[in-house]
């Protein structure tokens, strides 16, 4: 009899043979970036729970240096820091403040895990007492140009304590080749630029503005980060920042932007990591703290769904908790 219809469940039949046709490889301890708020406080046993992101803590600089070192030795690669400052100004200057929070954690973490690859957010709407992330002028705009400086030296004083990648997010423009330019010229020509080049104004960041204390007091993101209703515009900030001299990029956030994250793996040559955002990790945890869905299996396929979409790297929250419970290579 000629066959009329095609078998796709002749290589579904074990699990063994769906291993064998798999297309998307597992995923790997080195794959996996894990994010950290740090806290300047002289309260070294600081730790106080993120409400809208369970598991997640804000950490003392003692604190934050203990939860690392244990999720190194279950095989986390690296970290990425974000850093809440015991003051805030309209100048963002804890931002690079020679001692400040993520300077310190910086060089804290180099010395107890030196081949742990530290990676700083570089922002400043943690720093600023109106939580955008420039320089904001008495209309209430942002101002771009004006706050490159600011960003160029928060970078060169994170690479100046040790950080082995800087991670702009602020979405100005221009701000990959300030920070470029500045990072050469202080000496730091081998500190790679990991740019948020896709980054949308996402109601996902929700729980992070907690994280972080950062929420806009007045206004939003909109002006400066990108429009999610936007795909091509991804590809012109993603090459206008490798233009600009970025080594790396991220799509921010991952999950419910998995076409752009396809269409910039299918264009650009740098490495292309994913962010999974506080939100996206929320609903996971909450419906899984429900009993409403198998967490892990849902967090499982959730990264696996980035790695099929093209991403390199992926920065999740999920990261300490995957290796902890042994789901990856
Ligand atoms: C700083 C920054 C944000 C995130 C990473 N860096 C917040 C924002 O842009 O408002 C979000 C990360 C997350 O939601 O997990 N600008």
């Amino acid at each position: 009899m000629t066959q009329l219809f095609h078998r796709g469940r002749r290589l579904r039949r074990t699990p063994e043979l769906r291993a064998l046709v798999r297309e998307t490889p597992p995923l790997l301890r080195e794959d996996l970036i894990m994010p950290y708020f740090v806290v300047e406080t002289d309260d070294v046993s600081f730790r106080k729970p993120i409400p809208s992101m369970p598991g997640q803590f804000q950490l003392s600089l003692a604190q934050l240096e203990e939860q690392v070192a244990r999720a190194v030795d279950t095989g986390l690669t690296s970290v990425l820091l974000f850093g809440l400052p015991a003051t805030k100004d309209p100048m963002a200057r804890a931002a690079y403040a020679e001692n400040g929070i993520v300077q310190q954690a910086v060089r804290c973490l180099k010395k107890r895990c030196p081949n742990l690859v530290v990676i700083t957010d570089v922002c400043l709407c943690e720093y600023m007492s109106h939580g955008h992330c420039g320089i904001l002028s008495p209309d209430g705009q942002v101002k771009n140009d004006e706050t490159l400086p600011l960003l160029a030296m928060t970078a060169v004083s994170h690479a100046q304590a040790g950080a082995d990648m800087v991670a702009p997010s602020d979405m100005m423009d221009g701000r990959v080749a300030a920070i470029r330019e500045a990072l050469d010229e202080k000496g730091f020509r081998q500190t790679p630029v990991l740019s948020y080049a896709v980054k949308y104004a996402s109601s996902f960041y929700g729980p992070f503005r907690d994280a972080a204390e950062s929420a806009p007091a007045k206004g939003d993101r909109k002006s400066y980060q990108m429009d999610p209703g936007n795909a091509r515009e991804a590809l012109i900030e993603a090459v206008a920042d490798i233009e600009e001299g970025a080594d790396a990029i991220i799509v921010k956030p991952a999950g419910p932007y998995g076409d752009i994250l396809r269409t910039v793996r299918d264009t650009v040559d740098v490495p292309v990591f994913a962010y999974q955002v506080s939100g996206e990790y929320t609903m996971i945890r909450a419906a899984g703290l429900n009993g409403w869905i198998n967490e892990d299996a849902v967090m499982m396929e959730s990264l696996l769904g980035l790695k099929r979409a093209g991403a390199g790297g992926i920065i999740t929250y999920f990261a300490e908790a995957l290796l902890k419970k042994d789901l990856v290579r």
